[in-house]
């Protein structure tokens, strides 16, 4: 039996834009997705977790057939191919926080299974390969990703991710954030495929939009590391966000309530359509954190972690 647990995320900068290739900044946070994988005798295999109201049980043939579970589903099938063994499998799945709300537990879910099967069919995988594998599982489950979330659950911390290049650059600083939730779930494909279609519709306006985020996050970079003030850059960065569509009602009303009650920055966070924001309130954590609950939402002041996947 083995337990792996393996962080969300949050992309504090470049969100969207990096599905078009340009760079992303993201943090783990100090909540975790935990997968317990256990090898049977037979060719069962048998998946449930918190977040899902009914047990998975199939037989090792139907793995790609079946439905229910996708994500995990890929990320046991890729690995048995790459460790080229098949086994029966017993897997629950916990979380620290809910999935389908822009925090990574897609990501975070794939890549601590990837390791955890390996862990038990006794066989080595590098971080590097890990994060790779990952990205394919969300890649071919989604139709489209980014490295983004793959990266920050295997390795945490804050990292620089440019896609294409195998190195992300690892920012060591504390960044005091507050999470507000909407606790509206909504699929990243679908939000990732809405923007294709508006790019698609209006070519010139999308790119330049996607330039402009792609501005701020490397000025964001620059920022974080002289450990320099990056609330406007947020906001600006959520108005580029609204422009591609993927903000809605609820996830405004708690960036302008994290705005008035004294955040210096506050926008979205992941794919948008629902989810969660963040805001940087270094000062006014309480403050920030009490208006996002006066909303009717959840929040919470999240710390970053550097630790990402490990088997615990
Ligand atoms: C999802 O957390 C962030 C998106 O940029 C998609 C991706 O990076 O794969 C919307």
């Amino acid at each position: 039996m083995v337990l792996v647990s393996a962080p969300g995320k949050v992309i504090l900068f470049g969100e969207h834009a990096v599905v078009y290739g340009k760079p992303s900044l993201a943090g783990a946070i100090d909540k975790r997705t935990h997968v317990n994988l256990e090898a049977r005798d037979d060719d069962i295999i048998s998946i449930e977790s918190d977040a899902a109201p009914q047990r998975l049980s199939f037989s090792l043939d139907d793995l790609v057939s079946v439905e229910g579970f996708p994500y995990v589903r890929k990320a046991i099938e890729l690995a048995f191919e790459r460790i080229g063994k098949k086994s029966g499998l017993d897997i629950k799945i916990s979380s620290d926080f809910p999935p389908a709300s822009g925090l990574g537990s897609s990501a975070s879910v794939s890549i601590a299974t990837i390791l955890a099967v390996h862990e038990v069919l006794e066989s080595e995988i590098p971080y590097g390969t890990l994060a790779k594998l990952g990205h394919k599982v969300e890649f071919e489950v989604q139709g489209a990703a980014s490295p983004t979330d793959t990266a920050i659950a295997t390795f945490g911390g804050i990292l620089f991710i440019e896609p294409g290049k195998d190195e992300h650059k690892r920012i060591d600083v504390q960044l005091p954030l507050i999470v507000g939730c909407t606790g509206i779930e909504r699929s990243t494909k679908v939000l990732v495929e809405n923007v294709r279609v508006l790019r698609e519709n209006s070519p010139e306006i999308v790119d330049s939009t996607i330039e402009s985020i792609e501005k701020i996050t490397r000025m964001a970079k620059e920022k974080i590391e002289k450990g320099e003030d990056i609330g406007d850059l947020m906001n600006m960065n959520h108005g580029l966000l609204m422009a591609l569509g993927v903000s809605n009602f609820k996830l405004d009303i708690l960036v302008y309530a994290a705005r008035d009650a004294g955040a210096r920055g506050a926008k979205l966070t992941g794919a948008g359509g629902g989810g969660c924001i963040i805001a940087y309130a270094p000062d006014k954590g309480a403050q920030v954190k009490g208006a996002i609950e006066n909303c009717g939402c959840s929040a919470f002041e999240s710390a970053i972690t550097s630790v990402g996947v490990r088997v615990e």
